[in-house]
Order: C-alpha cells, then sequence, then structure tokens
C-alpha cells in the first residue's frame, strides 16, 4: 500500500517507545522491529548543565536501560540532523550496546559551515568519517526484518532527513505537531522555501502514517504530545496545513525567525553534534573544552 514514490510498507507497525527530554523539550524513540528484537534508536540526547560545565547521561541511561530490560538488539543509532538544541548521546549508547551511527550525506555541508565558525584545525574532518552510514535520499536499510528508508528534506538544515520505518516517520524538525507548526529556517543553510518543500515530501506520504516529532514544546499548555499522522497535518497545521501556499509560509515563517532567539544551547550543541556526539579532543593537558565564539554566530 503506498501513495508516494518511496518503499512505504504501511503493513508493517513497528513498537515505537518515546523518551521524552523535558530539559530540551526534545523526544528520543526506541524503534522495534515487529518480527524480531532488532532495534534503533532515533535522537538520543546528553544532559547538559552548560552554565557549570558539566555533562552527564541520565536521559541516555534510561533508553540503554529499556533496550537491556527487553533484550532488545540496537542496529542503529539515527540521527535526523545535526541538531542545535542538545547534544547527542548516540556514541555515548552505540559504546555501551554497539549498532552503527547514521545521518544525511549533507553533513558535510554543515561540518564545512560550522568548521569555519569554531575554527577547527584540519584535524576536523569535514567528511563525515566520524559516523558510520551517511544517508542519501532514498536509501533503503534494515533493523532486523524490518525496512526502513531515508527521505531528504532539508530547510531546517541542509542535512536533514525524515526516516520511515514501517508505517512510522520520524520527520525530525520538519514539522512540529498540527498546533505547533514547523522548526525555523534560519540557521547557516537553512531556507523557508526549501523547508516548504520539504515539508509537501512528508505530506506526500500516506495519509494514516504515523509521524513522531523530535520536540514539542506544548503550545497554549496544553501537554506534550509527539505523535499525529500525514493526514491530521495535511488538514490541521497551523503553518502549512490547509493548502497554505508556499509564498504564505515564506513570509510567515521569515517574519517569525527574525524574531526568534538563539537556542541555549547553540553553541555547545553544534560543536558535540558535527562531531557526531563526540566531545572536541582534549588539549595538551588532557582536559576538554567548548569554544564560544565571539559575535561569531
Ligand atoms: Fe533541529
Amino acid at each position: 500500500m503506498s501513495n508516494s514514490n518511496y518503499p512505504v510498507d504501511m503493513g508493517v507497525k513497528p513498537d515505537v517507545t518515546p523518551f521524552f527530554d523535558p530539559a530540551t523539550n526534545t523526544i528520543s524513540y526506541v524503534v522495534k522491529d515487529p518480527a524480531s528484537n532488532a532495534c534503533a534508536v532515533v535522537d538520543s540526547v546528553m544532559d547538559i548543565d552548560y552554565a557549570a560545565g558539566r555533562i552527564t547521561y541520565d536521559h541516555a541511561d534510561q533508553i540503554i536501560a529499556y533496550i537491556l530490560e527487553k533484550d532488545l538488539k540496537l542496529e542503529w543509532l539515527i540521527e535526523t540532523h545535526v541538531h542545535a538544541d542538545h547534544l547527542s548521546a548516540a556514541p555515548y549508547i552505540q559504546q555501551k550496546l554497539g549498532g552503527k551511527l547514521g545521518i544525511g550525506d549533507k553533513i558535510t555541508v554543515v561540518q564545512e559551515t560550522f568548521g569555519k565558525v569554531f575554527n577547527e584545525g584540519t584535524e576536523f574532518q569535514r567528511d563525515g568519517s566520524q559516523f558510520d552510514r551517511l544517508f542519501r535520499d532514498g536509501d533503503v536499510y534494515q533493523i532486523g526484518e524490518l525496512t526502513a528508508f531515508a527521505m531528504y528534506t532539508p530547510g531546517h538544515t541542509p542535512a536533514c532527513m525524515v526516516h520511515v520505518m514501517g508505517d512510522a516517520a520520524f520527520v525530525g524538525d520538519t514539522l512540529f505537531m498540527p498546533d505547533g507548526g514547523s522548526a525555523r529556517a534560519d540557521f547557516p543553510g537553512g531556507d523557508a522555501a526549501t523547508l516548504y518543500d520539504s515539508i509537501q515530501k512528508v505530506l506526500a506520504l500516506p495519509d494514516d502514517m504515523r509521524l513522531f516529532m523530535c520536540h514539542d514544546y506544548g503550545p497554549n499548555g496544553r501537554d506534550i504530545q509527539w505523535e499525529t499522522t500525514v493526514g491530521a497535518e495535511k488538514e490541521h497545521n497551523i503553518h502549512v496545513g490547509g493548502g497554505k501556499t508556499k509564498e504564505e509560509f515564506v513570509k510567515f515563517r521569515t517574519e517569525r525567525d527574525a524574531q526568534l532567539d538563539m537556542p541555549k544551547l547553540i553553541i555547545p550543541s553544534l560543536q558535540v553534534n558535527m562531531r557526531a556526539g563526540k566531545l572536541p579532543p582534549a588539549d595538551e593537558s588532557g582536559k576538554t573544552f567548548l569554544k564560544v565564539p565571539v559575535n561569531g554566530l
């Protein structure tokens, strides 16, 4: 059953277990193949107290404990994009449980941009080699017997991808819940018109496909939610639903973005996430530091 150009198998319904991180309003997921004990982790979160320069792994430890308790085999760690609002815990989880770490192949564009912003030396490779797999648009991969594919959805960032696994799609920051709209498109390499086109690709998936958000901020005081459907987004999304045109979207998005502050954790997030969630190398004293570029963002 498919009404898109992608290899969607709506008959396969993975078990999706969410892990909400209240510090960054991020939702991480464990996605389990219904036919085996294989699983994937999508968009994990490292805990940081930025004011104190302290990192911990309570959120990731919850995910690890869940996978061990259910006796699952972690095959993939998926990053939907280089997040600017939280730090990835993928290498920490990978070290404990194995699995391959994957992101969109346009990570190289992001590494080029922020390698310059943070004045990284030549030891910082800008070829995506920190990851095990660089997905190209339409790439298909397996989580046990569950077929997944990566769909290129730039606009919020140049490396954004939506990952479709059976009847479930992990939309990253292309879309928020219908009453949350869409993510900003003003980061370096972001573009509102491109984001609109990418959202149309997501909305071309089957109407009853489940969509899982990377973020929710509980607009208008409602409880946190993370799951909707393509059909609900098409009809009700406040930024793109009900047939909103590209022109309307670009005008709205551009005006809104001009008023937004930078995310609180953008500086540590980019430095770590462009390295696939690893901290910068220790200096000659053996200590690890994060930089703050003055007037550099
Ligand atoms: Fe993001």
